[in-house]
């Protein structure tokens, strides 16, 4: 197995699993369409990884294109990272969400189907567990109990793929369910990105440390946690590439449909979070306590225990390297990956 067909390789978790895959011998093949990422991204992964991408400027929905690329390639497994992701952004634009992220899918399949294509990697979340009822979450505790449209495409291409593999078991599925990235390669040439005014902690976090936004808002000190601020479960994101790497190892050893959470199985507070990146940086954050944001909930964190098992995924980064690399990374590209 050499080629890997990467979609939404451009992109911050696509990008640092391209690094970790040529570092692993693999050749991977980039097809993004940019609609949240940039050119730049490409010539970084050269610089680090010393090897460049072939990179297709391509929407995953185009079959088309999508079958030339399997024509012209040889291509032996298909990580699917392609997909919008921004919670807020799918409860005003449902429609979107379904058709970009289960459109794609479904294009992604029919092309693997015709080309003989049945190794394929997605990109889940865990949000396909809603509000847990425990903690650290374990693969077979429920999903479904979705509380936005994003998380709800998650769960309906997971479903695809299972009632898929129940038609047709000589696919191989390996379905992974992220927790909280967070982190940037060492070098600080690749890093997360976001468009606009963050969302996510940490990227909200290093542009108040940059000084491009004056305050960090804690959503709600009331709840149910040691210091009653949300507590999740953080994952540096080469750790999270890595994974994908061995996702790859064991899809070729040991076929069929699996699901593995990829965690740390630490949860860790708001609190916590800055506390970490004000020592690991020796910077100050200014914030305050704010109203709790709506749709959140108190706790998140996996159980790593079946990834470790089975794929012999463990973490190797600390919360204190990930504020360090996050950090690093923001401070030497204050405007991302625009000069
Ligand atoms: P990202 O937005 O940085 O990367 C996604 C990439 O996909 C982008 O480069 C974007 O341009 C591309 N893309 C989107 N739709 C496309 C399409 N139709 N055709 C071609 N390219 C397309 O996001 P990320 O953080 O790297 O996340 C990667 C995957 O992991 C996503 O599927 C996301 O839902 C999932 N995930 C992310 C997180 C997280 O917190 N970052 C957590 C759980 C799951
Ligand atoms: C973490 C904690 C907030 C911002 C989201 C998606 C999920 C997944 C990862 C894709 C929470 C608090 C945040 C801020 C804050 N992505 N917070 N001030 O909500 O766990 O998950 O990203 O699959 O789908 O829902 O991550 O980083 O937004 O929040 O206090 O400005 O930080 O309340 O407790 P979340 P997050």
């Amino acid at each position: 197995m050499k080629k890997i067909l990467v979609t939404g390789g451009m992109g911050y978790i696509g990008s640092h699993t391209c690094v970790e895959l040529i570092s692993a011998g693999y050749e991977p093949i980039i097809v993004d369409n940019l609609c949240n990422s940039k050119p730049e991204v490409l010539n970084r992964i050269e610089k680090i990884a010393k090897k460049r991408p072939v990179f297709y400027l391509n929407d995953v929905r185009d079959e088309e294109k999508m079958d030339k690329i399997f024509d012209e390639h040889n291509i032996d497994a298909v990580i699917h990272f392609a997909g919008l992701k921004a919670v807020g952004e799918s409860v005003k634009k449902p429609d979107l969400y379904f058709d970009n992220n289960i459109g794609s899918t479904e294009v992604l399949i029919k092309v693997m189907k015709k080309h003989g294509c049945k190794n394929l990697i997605f990109s889940s979340s865990a949000t396909v567990y809603g509000d847990p009822k425990r903690v650290p979450i374990l693969e077979d505790d429920p999903v479904g109990a979705t509380t936005n449209p994003y998380a709800e495409t998650k769960y309906r291409i997971e479903n695809m793929l299972k009632s898929l593999y129940g038609e047709d078991n000589s696919w191989n599925f390996i379905i992974l369910r992220y927790f909280n990235p967070i982190g940037a390669h060492k070098s600080g040439l690749i890093g997360e990105d976001p468009q606009g005014i963050p969302n996510n902690l940490m990227p909200y976090i290093t542009q108040v440390a940059v000084g491009k936004l004056p305050q960090l808002s804690v959503f709600g000190n009331d709840y149910d946690t040691p210091d009653g601020t949300g507590v999740r479960d953080y994952i540096h994101v080469v750790d999270l590439a890595i994974g994908h790497v061995l996702a790859l190892e064991k899809i070729q050893h040991a076929p069929g449909l699996m699901v593995y959470n990829l965690g740390t199985g630490v949860g860790t507070s708001v609190l916590d979070l800055v506390r970490a990146f004000e020592d690991a940086n020796g910077l100050k954050i200014n914030y305050k306590i704010v109203e709790r944001r709506p749709g959140d909930i108190a706790t998140c964190y996996a159980s790593a225990d079946k990834a470790y098992r089975e794929l012999g995924f463990k973490t190797k980064y600390t919360i204190v390297d990930c504020c360090r690399d996050s950090w690093n990374w923001q401070k030497n590209n204050p405007h991302g990956f625009d000069k």
